[in-house]
């Protein structure tokens, strides 16, 4: 397999715990990029192409413990490649923008420290399987975990079935992924920026457009 090429367009990751409200910011920046005519792909991780969407269902349902850590963090990347060569890269190399919810970051902060594979070994894994790829922008979203999981649990629209789900749910593990994340930006300042997503939509929202929009210059080319 050739590993990805250097990218052609701006590859932008969003990333940050429950509640975080990655995916209303993805499709406010979606209206927002079309309104500006900047051609431009939203997807998701795991998933974002066919087979890595099958994966999906494969990690995401059943059983907690259904995977061992190893066969998670594997199928996560295995959906991640997928994802890459189909759509990604195809996507960049056409000149167009891409957005994606989740991205290795989030397999370095949740199979790499909270399933305890190691930082390392996840990060080297990603290494062998996209090669130089990574995002010219991460966008990491951080709130408090008890704010994130209040706004998981309060979307669930079954009360009870949300409460037993806060009750399941391991706040000390979100705390890790948090973490994770926070130092991930601070080993890479160039392609990490760190929001404080404790606020409004609209407020986050147009902290993230200013971000973009400095740091690729759209305002200047619409
Ligand atoms: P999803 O329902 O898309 O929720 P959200 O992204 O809004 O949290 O769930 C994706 C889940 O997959 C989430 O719990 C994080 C997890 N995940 C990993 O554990 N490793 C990964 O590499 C990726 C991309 C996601």
């Amino acid at each position: 397999m050739t590993p990805p090429l250097a990218n052609k367009s701006p590859f932008i990751t969003l990333e940050g715990g429950e509640g975080s409200g990655k995916s209303t910011q993805i499709k406010l920046l979606s209206q927002w990029l079309g309104d500006l005519g900047i051609d431009h792909v939203c997807t998701r991780e795991p998933g974002g192409a066919p087979g890595a969407e099958q994966i999906r269902s494969l990690v995401l349902t059943g059983d907690v413990d259904r995977w061992t850590p190893m066969t998670e963090v594997l199928l996560y990347t295995a959906a991640r490649s997928d994802h890459v060569e189909r759509v990604i890269t195809p996507a960049l190399d056409s000149g167009r923008m891409v957005i994606c919810d989740r991205f290795y970051d989030s397999s370095i902060a949740y199979q790499g420290a909270g399933r305890g594979v190691g930082v390392e070994k996840v990060r080297d894994l990603q290494k062998l399987v996209l090669g130089d790829l990574r995002p010219d922008l991460t966008l990491i979203l951080d709130l408090p975990v008890q704010v994130g999981l209040g706004r998981a649990v309060s979307r669930e629209t079954d009360k009870a079935a949300a409460e037993d789900r806060f009750e399941r749910m391991d706040v000390s593990l979100h705390e890790t992924f948090r973490r994770v994340f926070l130092e991930i930006a601070e080993q890479a300042p160039d392609r990490c920026v760190v929001i404080d997503a404790d606020r409004e939509v609209d407020d986050l929202q147009h902290i993230l457009r200013g971000i973009i929009a400095q740091r690729f210059g759209l305002l200047e080319q619409a």
